[in-house]
């Protein structure tokens, strides 16, 4: 058994506990940038989760009945194609290869899939997500024309994400190991930026050392744009690498992962462009980590997801009380800040979010099946081992009236990936230095 294979059989099971039919899950479709050439192509998650397998044009679909079976449809073979775009392994092959019990052209998804769909009570299929919504109209039509000859046709469609969503939330120790080398290539990635900066090197510049070292680390591309941000640049959350020249005295804002064999990494390190921060920096700075230890420190079995973040949340406010970001005699306590939301002048963001195959990965934040009064929120999803989040509080000060001038301007986030232990959690990304210490030694050598 593959993983592959293993994730098949699981959603199977599941399928047939909630009465058995048809999944049809396919891949992503290649996007053309423009005239003949296209996008870098990506498989789509769920789709690579049950296959492992990277052709674009190809669909899985499980069988749940009595007598289950799986079944991928992918490009035939083309010798001609093949001469331009590469090896395609057809059915037959990629049967073989990846395990299937069956295996045809996609053109044959046409003729097959009425008789696969004819007498299944449901297909489990995800509505609205990608290009097959209209072909699947048409396989049910051509099911119900079969009605008058005895056939009938399913009657009801799961979204097969709810049930891949769930599986995908726990990984599998195939998952992990993956999860782990992605951590291990992103943190050499940030060490490698870190060493060379300078005042006077371009954003690009650290962001083309942080390619370097995705790429030559076997990662085929990053898990999502990289942040390159120097300066104030680090107070636009979603600023990417760009033109600015590192100055002295700045402070760089990285968040970047490399994504590997198709699982991602999040990483954010915040480091001084001239290798030493200065006293205001080093403030906020050393509030930032030591909320981050605080969210970690609740990231494991018996906590909620949204533990991490009140926790990170309570050290940030009182570390904005203490420093006058904000003005204790005009937001009370730190029960009042907390109450009333006035750190998210300096902090606007969740301290986590899922990771996995998606940078901002599947999986419910809410517990769906808890008994709740009506009107009332469902509780948020308890941690449990195989999960993983990340851990990422900052602080992002723009100059404002009442908030001194010497904090003006800075952007710090530290952002590490946790997996849920038996006991607690293991961070994943510890290779590149937090500690103003650690990263101060680093720069210097
Ligand atoms: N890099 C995206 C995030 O941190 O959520
Ligand atoms: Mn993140
Ligand atoms: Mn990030």
């Amino acid at each position: 058994m593959t993983p592959y294979s293993t994730r098949r059989a699981r959603l199977i099971n599941l399928m047939q506990a909630q009465g058995g039919g048809v999944a049809i899950i396919p891949t992503a479709p290649e996007v053309m940038r423009n005239r003949d050439a296209d996008y870098p192509y990506r498989h789509d998650s769920y789709f690579y989760y049950l296959s492992g397998f990277m052709e674009p044009e190809a669909v899985v679909v499980l069988i749940a009945c009595e007598n289950p079976r799986t079944i991928l449809f992918c490009r035939e073979k083309n010798l001609e194609r093949e001469i331009w775009d590469g090896y395609r392994y057809g059915p037959d092959a990629a049967r073989e290869k990846f395990g299937f019990d069956a295996a045809f052209p996609i053109e044959a998804m046409a003729v097959e899939m009425p008789k696969l769909l004819a007498d299944a009570p449901s297909v489990f299929y995800a509505l609205g997500q990608n290009d097959y919504d209209e072909k699947l109209q048409g396989w049910l039509g051509s099911v119900r024309a079969m009605g008058r000859a005895g056939v009938v046709a399913p009657s009801t469609i799961h979204n097969v994400h709810v049930l891949l969503d769930e599986m995908r939330l726990f990984k599998d120790a195939d998952e992990i190991a993956l999860m782990r080398r992605a951590g291990v290539i992103s943190a050499e990635a940030h060490c490698r930026a870190m060493r060379i900066s300078r005042p006077g090197l371009y954003e690009y510049t650290l962001e083309a050392e942080l390619l370097h070292e995705f790429r030559r680390k076997g990662s085929q591309y990053p898990a999502y744009g990289s942040i390159v941000a120097t300066g104030s640049n680090a107070c636009v959350l979603h600023y990417r690498a760009s033109d600015a020249v590192l100055k002295d005295g700045d402070l760089v804002l990285i968040d970047a992962g490399c994504e590997l064999d198709s699982y991602a990494a999040d990483i954010t390190r915040t480091f001084p462009a001239n290798g030493v921060f200065s006293g205001p920096q080093k403030e906020l700075y050393e509030i930032v980590l030591a909320s981050q230890n605080a969210a970690i420190e609740v990231t494991r079995p018996g906590k909620h997801f949204m533990d991490g973040h009140d926790a990170a949340v309570r050290v940030l406010a009182q570390g904005m009380l203490d420093t006058g970001l904000l003005n204790k005699n005009k937001v009370g306590t730190l029960e009042d800040v907390i109450a009333n939301g006035d750190f998210r002048q300096f902090y606007m963001h969740r301290t986590g979010h899922w990771l996995g195959m998606d940078v901002h990965d599947v999986g419910e934040y809410r517990d769906l099946n808890a008994a709740v009064a009506e009107g009332e929120s469902k509780p948020w999803r308890g941690l449990q081992p195989g999960m993983v989040t990340t851990v990422e509080p900052g602080i992002y000060v723009r100059p404002a009236e009442g908030v001194p001038e010497k904090y003006w301007h800075i952007g710090i986030r530290i952002e590490d990936d946790a997996l849920v232990t038996e006991t607690g959690c293991e961070i994943m990304t510890t290779g590149a230095p937090r500690t103003v210490a650690d990263i101060e030694a680093l720069m210097r050598n």
